[in-house]
């Protein structure tokens, strides 16, 4: 059964201007509406669209307190149609319950989210950017709103969808990163959440980043926790190798996150006959490629940054250019396409293309 939403429009005199679309940047203009839940008795109730604004939360929230907070990312598109496609939206509510599942958080119904999500996006229909690389990121998160100080699950939640125009994530654009390699901090650690999309493991990482960039780099790679040695992930998107004729990503183990547009990638590059793998690749190995002449790309991948190529790469003071500093062939042929299926230019493999 699909709950039903209520649905509460701003009066006409609330509705923000549109902001222009050339000048976007990354979440910093909020739609007018926001899909709100809120759960307690175990279940989750009053399903609400209304007018994009402050919460009233206990100063003893659970979430201020001990973090039990989890979210996603995703977006809608604008086609050449004039129609809104989204890109794989029921995976990403689904990765979110594996989220709630570790942070003993409770789970939502994907089809009763998604159907009140397309109903939130179509009445913010006017806000899906029409710049080709503009889009509509959206935001689904949980937290833990019970006030109380004892370290357990808390019993009450608010699930809500916030909604953002934006342009690209890195000021770089689609133009290649530069990446710094840390060896002082790590992200994550066997048998912890770094895995799970929960807003400690950003926070965390906040502090690594912020070195990176006063030494001049866009973002951190980060290595594992115990040898320090394999690759596990860019802060903000999952990261791919092209070594000779090998595609190389860290496998899902546990530390790194399960990123839908990592599985697309490598999804479409199996679908092209490419030799790609999910393995173990230490830091060591990429310089040494470079070194020898073998390293050909490196490029990141997620939502909010697509397909992101990487210049160039900062290890214990080396540095390592990657494909002379320039996109590399693959990045460009899999923007290109994942954009057309994004954007709905084409038949989508797999089913991956919802249109609204
Ligand atoms: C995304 O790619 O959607 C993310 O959540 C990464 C980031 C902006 C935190």
């Amino acid at each position: 059964m699909i709950m039903d939403v209520r649905v509460e429009k701003a009066a006409k005199n609330e509705l923000k201007p549109k902001p222009d679309e050339k000048s976007l940047g990354f979440g910093a203009f909020f739609t007018d509406h926001m899909f709100v839940m809120s759960y307690g008795n175990g279940s989750w109730n009053d399903p609400v669209i209304k007018k994009y604004q402050n919460f009233s939360l206990d100063p003893a929230a659970m979430v201020l307190h001990y973090g039990q907070a989890i979210f996603e990312g995703l977006k809608a598109y604008r086609g050449k149609d004039n129609q809104i496609y989204m890109f794989r939206p029921k995976d990403n509510l689904a990765r979110m319950n594996k989220s709630a599942k570790r942070m003993c958080m409770p789970e939502i119904d994907v089809d009763e989210v998604f159907e009140a999500l397309k109903t939130l996006i179509r009445l913010e229909q006017a806000w899906v950017p029409t710049q080709q690389g503009a889009t509509l990121y959206i935001r689904p998160t949980m937290i833990a709103t019970e006030a109380g100080l004892g370290v357990r699950p808390a019993n009450q939640y608010l699930f809500f969808i916030i909604m953002c125009p934006v342009g690209a994530y890195y000021p770089e654009g689609f133009n290649p990163v530069k990446i710094f390699v840390t060896e002082k901090y790590v992200r994550a650690v066997p048998g912890g959440v770094g895995h799970v999309k929960t807003a400690g493991n950003y926070a965390a990482s906040i502090m690594a980043a912020v070195e990176a960039q006063e030494a001049g780099y866009t973002q951190v790679l980060w290595l594992d926790a115990v040898k320090r040695k394999y690759i596990e992930e860019v802060g903000t998107m999952n990261i791919f190798f092209v070594i000779g004729d090998e595609i190389i990503t860290p496998p899902i183990s546990g530390s790194i996150l399960p990123g839908i547009t990592r599985d697309s990638v490598l999804r479409l590059t199996r679908d092209w006959g490419l030799n790609v793998m999910e393995r173990r690749i230490s830091i060591d190995e990429v310089f040494e490629a470079s070194r020898n002449g073998s390293l050909r790309e490196v490029f990141g991948t997620g939502t909010a940054a697509v397909i992101s190529p990487v210049g160039s790469l900062n290890y214990k003071k080396e540095v390592c250019s990657v494909n002379g500093g320039e996109t590399g062939s693959l990045a460009q042929r899999l923007f290109d396409e994942i954009q057309k299926i994004q954007y709905g230019h084409c038949q989508s493999p797999h089913d991956w293309v919802v249109k609204l």
